[in-house]
């Protein structure tokens, strides 16, 4: 995710040192570029590239540049790849403004149209090259700066969090945000606006937090917010903030897992912005193929076994999940009409890079879906989804495993209306569930918290239990049993329920925890028989159910999950496996290990 700073410091010209450092403590978000832009005697200098800030500020050496307005950025690509051209702060035409930017805008490429059709020349890929120059258009037209600013900013759709300088301005950093967070940090001698509260905590600990649609400019001792849809000006109450930098950088959470789970209805809204284009693109190798093989490993290969189940229920051919360090020794049908699907968070995983190599030399059209721009498993792939999830820090993926279903579910449902299996009307009203289902993944996840962490308890003082789910029920039942024995260091088993009888069944004794994934959909009656065998055997049943399902009466009240109604049962790994990832997070604190670092475990498993 990109990181913001800027910073006016007052009697000193070394603010290029302070937007280092404080760039080095957003490292933490995740990024590919990093660049700052300092103004100095009526002049912007601008220097950035691709790569980590360490080799970057040796290659250009950042911190010599001389000035006390400064603007940094360190960029987590989305529109166009890492490069010293895409990375930020970005100029206008005269090389007089600079600005950086996080979030996504959203009709960037009619404004490019549009500027570029009045002379404007553009020097990168990105989205946020046309915030300079709209300000710069605005100058033309003889506005005073802060309102061409204002107009620039009211143009743009989407999300942002902007900073910008300019050479005529030297004393002030304008400012926007809406839907990208963005606080300002007041001293003495100095101010500074950052994405990120940690990066400014060792110059000041008075924060102001900016609202959605605030804008304004901040200079050493002047501060002026006003805001675009209440038309008017606004006054924001500094806050002491007392936490440590390292708390701070968790967003107050105790861990990365904690706040990776509860920025999932962010990650999942975000997610939606995936362009139709990309989508009908990857939709339309799909379709044409004769056969799909979706691949990956851990909890990605369970986003693949649910993306598998449905496009099996809109395609009439052979599509299969298969766990990547498989695919050369079980040596499933792959030639030139296969489309294989390699789906990574990291893009790094070398079992899943290995597959793919392999899959290209028996002729495949090899696609991806990851969540990192640039990584190789994007690069080596024909074709590529990059989510918007964001850099996941946490050793065990919680927030992306929800934005792949949510990926492969919008890819099945525009295949599923390409090829026929649904009509226009009917893909709109799926497509609008998966546009709306990141509100129902933040109810689920406040309804959910207290549950979980009450039953870790009974979870904390097992050695064994059973995560149980049949077709999309399967896939959430592994990733829960995943999740629980990763972090918590219990032993647990995600199997198809049916499949629970023919000898895991054996294992079950009085008060033997056994969770049931139970969608509203045809294994529900079903799930109803195998929670009634593992009771009679003397089980305790928890139970994921939809709001209202009788089924949730075969347990205590304390022991069912409920799920608001209203979505597909196809899309339900992305609602159903929220309280299994706090049931395992609460269950690893009760137990006293650290979740965001799991023995054994490591982010991105780059051997095979
Ligand atoms: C589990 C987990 C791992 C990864 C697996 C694949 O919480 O994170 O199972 O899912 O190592 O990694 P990616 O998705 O990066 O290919």
């Amino acid at each position: 995710m990109c990181g913001i700073v800027g910073c006016i410091l007052q009697g000193s010209s070394e603010v290029a040192k302070v937007l280092r450092d404080a760039l080095k403590s957003l490292e933490y978000r995740g990024y590919d570029s990093v660049g700052v832009a300092v103004c100095s005697e009526g002049r912007i200098t601008v220097k950035k590239d691709a790569g980590k800030l360490e080799e970057v500020d040796r290659k250009l050496n950042l911190r010599g540049l001389k000035g006390s307005v400064g603007i940094g950025h360190t960029r987590w690509a989305t529109h166009g790849r890492p490069s010293q051209e895409n990375a930020h702060p970005h100029l206008d035409c005269t090389g007089t403004i600079a600005v950086a930017h996080n979030g996504i805008i959203e009709n960037y490429s009619e404004l490019r149209s549009e500027l570029a059709a009045r002379g404007h020349v553009f020097r990168s890929e990105t989205d946020t090259e046309v915030v300079p120059h709209l300000v710069e258009e605005g100058l033309k037209r003889g506005l005073p700066l802060y309102e061409a600013f204002k107009q620039a900013v009211s143009r743009l759709e989407g999300s942002y969090a902007l900073v910008m300088i300019a050479a005529s301005s030297p004393s002030r950093i304008y400012f926007a945000r809406k839907d990208s967070p963005l606080v300002l940090g007041l001293a003495k001698k100095a101010c500074y606006v950052c994405s990120d509260i940690p990066a400014i905590l060792s110059y000041t600990r008075d924060i102001v937090t900016l609202r959605n649609y605030d804008i304004g400019y901040i200079g050493v001792g002047e501060l002026w917010i006003e805001n675009l849809k209440l038309k008017a000006p606004v006054k924001r109450a500094p806050m002491r903030v007392t936490w440590s930098a390292e708390a701070a950088q968790k967003g107050g959470y105790p861990h990365f897992m904690l706040k990776e789970i509860h920025e999932q209805p962010t990650a999942l809204r975000e997610n939606s912005r995936i362009s139709r284009e990309q989508l009908e693109k990857m939709a339309k190798h799909v379709v044409d193929a004769d056969n799909v093989l979706l691949i990956a490993a851990g909890t990605s290969y369970h986003a693949c076994l649910a993306g598998a189940i449905q496009l099996l229920n809109y395609l009439r051919k052979p599509i299969s999940a298969m766990i990547s360090s498989e695919v050369q020794f079980m040596k499933p049908h792959i030639d030139s009409r296969t489309a294989l699907i390699a789906v990574s968070q990291s893009g790094e995983t070398m079992d899943t890079l290995k597959a793919m190599r392999y899959a290209r030399e028996m002729g495949a059209k090899v696609l991806s879906i990851v969540n990192v721009f640039g990584s190789t498993i994007h690069r080596e792939s024909d074709d590529t989804i990059v989510m918007f999830a964001g850099p996941e820090i946490g050793v065990a993926a919680t927030k992306t495993f929800t934005a792949q279903v949510h990926t492969l579910s919008m890819l099945a449902v525009k295949a599923a209306e390409l090829s026929g299996a649904l009509d226009h009307g009917e893909a709109g009203k799926l497509n609008m569930q998966l546009r709306e289902i990141w509100k129902a993944a933040g109810e689920v996840i406040r309804r959910s918290e207290i549950k979980a962490k009450s039953l870790a308890e009974y979870f904390a003082r097992r050695h064994s239990c059973f995560y149980l789910g049949r077709g999309i029920g399967l896939p959430t039942a592994l990733e829960g049993a995943l999740k629980m024995k990763e972090i918590a260091y219990v032993h647990a088993e995600g199997y198809p329920a049916g499949e629970s009888k023919h000898g895991p069944i054996a294992l079950v004794e009085e008060g033997f925890p056994v969770v049931f994934i139970a969608p509203r959909d045809e294994t529900r009656a079903k799930i109803a028989g195998n929670i009634e065998e593992m009771s009679a055997r003397g089980a305790k049943p928890i139970i994921v159910c939809e709001d209202g399902d009788q089924l949730a009466e075969y347990t205590q009240p304390d022991c069912a999950f409920h799920i608001p109604p209203g979505y597909s049962p196809l899309f339900s790994p992305i609602l159903y496996v929220l309280p299994l990832q706090l049931l395992a997070y609460y269950t690893a604190i009760t137990r006293g290990y650290d979740p965001d670092k799991p023995r054994n475990l490591a982010k991105s498993v780059t051997v095979e």
